[in-house]
């Protein structure tokens, strides 16, 4: 069964890099990045763990914790290691989940059969403090992912969370913002007393609160 927005993460525990977790207990109450790439020791997939390292500082700032995942041993994981550091500059920072048996790439629905029966997609699952899933994206093998976009969408969904706005297309930090449709003039003008540009009657554009 497909993970859809809204589902609470499902919990598992997995050995890992950094030892056996307890998803929701390691998670806590920050926002996690669960991920999943195809295979140790693939070029693609060097890159993007190695890049996904370069943003921890990122990532921190965001109080959100990161962990990877694919159907290989938390060995192949620590072997693999080495070869993202000769290759990208940095070893993972971030929990790596050994999977070698499937059972969190079944739970999370991870592998596509008519894609690969024996690997991972390449699928981000952003998870709120609530535990509830915030966003799902899922590439194919041969695409790399553009994790500053994860960190993008994540400011989004942090800003959205808890202010009555939306974010208009290819949105950026600081960048002005939309008043949630369902805001009536009258409250609007509580929360923004500065006023709005109102483009249409449903198309309110605001400085990002
Ligand atoms: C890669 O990471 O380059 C890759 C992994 C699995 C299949 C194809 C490419």
């Amino acid at each position: 069964m497909a993970i859809r927005l809204g589902d609470t993460a499902p919990d598992f525990t997995a050995d890992t890099t950094e030892g056996p977790i307890s998803f929701h207990q390691w998670k806590g109450d920050s926002w996690a990045v669960l991920f999943s790439h195809p295979k140790d020791f693939t070029p693609v997939c060097t890159t993007e763990l190695g890049y996904t390292a370069t943003l921890a500082e990122e990532f921190a700032r965001r109080n959100v914790k990161v962990i990877g995942l694919s159907c290989d041993s938390v060995d192949d994981h620590v072997a693999w290691s080495q070869d993202i550091e000769d290759t990208q500059g940095i070893r993972p920072n971030f929990p790596m989940i050994g999977d070698a048996d499937r059972t969190v790439a079944d739970l999370y629905d991870m592998i596509h059969p008519n894609a690969s029966d024996t690997m991972t997609v390449r699928s981000v699952f952003v998870i709120g403090p609530d535990n509830a899933v915030k966003l799902t994206i899922t590439y194919p093998a041969s695409t790399g992912r553009n994790f500053d976009e994860v960190l993008r969408v994540i400011d989004s969904l942090q800003l959205t969370a808890t202010k009555k706005v939306a974010t208009p297309v290819n949105w950026q930090q600081g960048d002005d913002v939309i008043i949630v449709p369902a805001l009536s003039n009258e409250e609007a003008a509580e929360l923004f007393p500065d006023g709005w540009d109102e483009q249409k009657p449903y198309l309110r554009v605001v400085a990002q609160p």
